[in-house]
């Protein structure tokens, strides 16, 4: 058969597929203008000496018996045969960027079809393939992958640690040979292994270098791996990841691996950052309404398990006070929760903590102008709970074992209908009855040993849990969702699809904050991204800081406050409104605009800002981690902006302690006099840095004239 290829056309990318004679993806890269049919010849790899005597591609699913000897794209069996498939090219379906290419083999009886779609507008790349079984036998999968080629430049990997109340914290290392794999069995998408990394060429920065970045749509386990071949060629492989077992097919049934996201940027990290954010607010939100997020507070940190309503009222008025706009109830609403022992499945308002019903809290806080928002968590059991006792069948497990508690919790089985049927009828009773806006799902435990029927089953709970989410979307169209998971142990573009923010961490402390929103920003837009103030003592890690810190470092994202503003004193309260203020002003701008994260030499000082898509405004925060390296923190280069444009900078916050003394004898002039400044000079020679404190922050904007 002829060779053939396709080529999808991207705004800065291109990608392209050669479907004859065997499937695989020869180019995906920077734009290339006038690619003519003959210039594949060109890439024709040689065969040396020493090896298989032919040529042998990484396709779309590589295969071993092409004499691929890395990591298949597939592996399963029937009994142990069909074991090793070859798939030949049967169709291509194309409509524009969207492909399907269907290849078949006909031994082994299975057909796989590879959908790939590139984003025109974003330059996002989504990729699945879905396996089918032809033949009458039950075939066993015991993986699935997608796997996309990478330039053997790209020799350097970021990907991300973590654990709670730490998440998102990137390492990096140097793939030269072997590789990088992570695999995640917690039962949700982690905290400890965030499904995506970035790869790239040699010293990639935020702003510098090529970078391709990868996303594992999915909730559930998964593996990544990226693969330095040992002739130089590399490649990336996203998986779902399956128990023995877990996934098996009758004839004619199919599995889909979940969708990767795939970037690829000329311009450093900030670039993959703006497809892959522009690509979530355009086709991941699937929420209707663009009205401005509210800001929250939410009761948790203020007065965990201890519900009194009229105190809650109290806090509500407060709230009101502050600007906030949306109150929310955390765990302790119901039947018996006074503590994290018991309770949890009893979905029943707790008529000992409220005996007027919840009524009276939701009306005063809507007469306040507010949105009320409430905590659940639906997945889980406490043993001790109604539900519990009257069904003890119901948990996610394996018959005979005694598989341990997670804050002396369960998991239910949510593929049994029964609890299905229960916790929807549950949580579409509680919005149906009170005027609900907004309910932080949340999910505190990993899971072990997930048995349905005696089988693995975590990929079936996973689609479950998407499946009541998509049911009660359904029914409540304008209820807003939060996806936590003991803060942010549950954040992917596939939850995301259903939900409208995440719980980033349950630290609240403003340093690590600090680290663990930049980690965050590579793959979500600041909008998701949930940031409140917290108290002055930080509950996680007793460090104090003040509000200024805590203010700013809130400020990005989409902001609220966990605290009791009742207690709070005066000065706090002061502090809270005028941030609270200052992101409903910057807020448009924040939650539409370009993030931008500055490479700066000195790490002890995080630059990062947000930049109007029309070059028309920007805001720049200059946050000091630690103590400054050198005695001068040098010049903050501001790119991104307009460069032919003049911009005039205003000083919109900065740290008290600056002006007293301690570290400056003379200030920067922009802090003091106006100054107008293009945006070239700002990109390349930049503003003179003030010495600052560790643990203060400055805000800075900038405005066209
Ligand atoms: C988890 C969440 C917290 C809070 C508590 C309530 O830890 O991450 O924000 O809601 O549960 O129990």
């Amino acid at each position: 058969m002829k060779e053939s290829v396709v080529h999808l056309q991207g705004n800065t990318s291109d990608l392209i597929i050669q479907t004859h004679p065997v499937v695989e993806i020869l180019y995906w890269g920077d734009k290339i203008s006038g690619v003519e049919a003959t210039a594949i010849q060109a890439v024709k790899r040689a065969v040396p000496n020493g090896r298989l005597d032919v040529d042998t591609p990484v396709t779309i699913s590589p295969e071993h018996g092409r004499g691929v000897f890395s990591s298949p794209g597939m592996e399963g069996n029937r009994q142990g045969l069909d074991w090793s498939p070859v798939f030949e090219f049967q169709a291509i379906q194309q409509d524009g960027n969207h492909l399907l290419i269907t290849t078949e083999d006909q031994i082994a009886g299975l057909k796989m079809v590879c959908e790939l779609k590139l984003d025109s507008q974003t330059d996002v790349l989504q990729v699945r393939n879905t396996l089918t079984n032809l033949k009458s036998a039950t075939y066993q999968v015991d993986r699935l992958a997608v796997t996309l080629p990478l330039p053997e430049r790209a020799d350097e990997l970021m990907a991300f640690h973590g654990r709670w109340v730490r998440e998102f914290q990137p390492h990096r290392l140097k793939v030269k040979h072997g590789g990088y794999q992570q695999e995640n069995r917690r039962g949700r998408t982690s905290h400890e292994y965030f499904p995506g990394f970035m790869q790239g060429t040699t010293s990639f920065s935020e702003q510098q270098g090529e970078v391709w970045g990868f996303h594992l749509a999915w909730s559930g386990n998964h593996r990544l791996r990226s693969d330095v071949k040992t002739d130089g060629r590399r490649f990336v492989q996203a998986e779902a990841l399956y128990f023995s077992g877990e996934i098996t097919l009758s004839e004619g049934e199919s599995i889909s691996t979940p969708w990767v996201y795939a970037a690829y940027s000329a311009q450093g990290l900030n670039g993959m950052s703006h497809a892959f954010h522009q690509f979530v607010r355009k086709q991941i939100i699937q929420f209707p309404d663009h009205k401005p997020r509210p800001v929250h507070l939410n009761t948790w940190e203020g007065i965990y398990f201890d519900h009194d309503p009229e105190y809650i009222m109290q806090m509500a008025s407060r709230a009101a006070e502050l600007g906030v706009e949306r109150f929310i109830i955390d765990d302790g609403w119901f039947k018996s929760r006074n503590n994290d022992l018991a309770a949890l499945g009893d979905w029943y308002l707790d008529t000992n903590k409220y005996p007027n019903g919840l009524e009276p809290v939701v009306a005063h806080v809507r007469n306040l102008g507010m949105e009320f928002g409430i905590w659940f968590e639906p997945e889980m059991i406490n043993p001790d709970s109604d539900l519990f006792r009257a069904h003890p069948d119901w948990l996610l497990a394996l018959d005979g074992y005694q598989q341990p508690t997670g804050r002396y919790q369960y998991v239910l089985d949510l593929q049994k209908p029964q609890v299905f049927d229960y916790l929807l009828e549950r949580l579409d009773t509680m919005l149906g009855r009170y005027d609900i806006a907004y309910v932080k799902w949340d999910m505190n435990r990993e899971v072990v040993q997930p048995g349905h029927d005696g089988y693995a089953a975590l990929d079936g709970q996973t689609k479950a849990l998407y499946d009541l989410f998509d049911e009660l979307r359904q029914r409540h169209p304008k209820v807003e969702f939060e996806s936590c998971a003991s803060g942010g142990g549950r954040i992917d573009y596939e939850i995301l699809k259903r939900t409208h923010r995440f719980w980033t961490s349950d630290n609240n402390d403003a340093l690590e904050r600090q680290q663990i929103q930049r980690g965050m920003s590579y793959f979500f837009p600041p909008e998701v991204m949930g940031s409140h103030i917290g108290g002055r003592h930080c509950h996680c890690t007793r460090r104090t800081h003040s509000i200024g810190f805590r203010g700013l470092t809130a400020l990005f994202g989409h902001m609220g406050v966990e605290l009791d503003p009742v207690k709070e004193s005066a000065e706090e309260r002061a502090g809270f409104t005028h941030y609270i203020a200052l992101h409903k002003q910057l807020r448009p701008l924040l939650h539409s605009g370009k993030v931008v994260r500055i490479d700066h030499h000195d790490p002890a000082l995080q630059i990062n800002g947000v930049i109007a898509q029309d070059q028309s405004s920007a805001v720049f925060l200059f946050s000091q981690l630690a103590m400054p390296t050198y005695t001068l923190s040098g010049n903050a280069r501001l790119a991104g902006l307009d460069p032919t444009k003049h911009y005039r900078l205003t000083v919109l916050d900065q740290p008290a302690s600056m002006r007293t003394g301690g570290v400056m004898k003379k200030l920067p002039l922009w802090l003091d006099e106006e100054m107008t400044l293009s945006g070239a000079w700002l990109a390349k020679a930049g503003i003179a840095l003030p010495v600052l404190d560790p643990e203060s922050a400055l805000l800075i904007k900038l405005d066209a004239m």
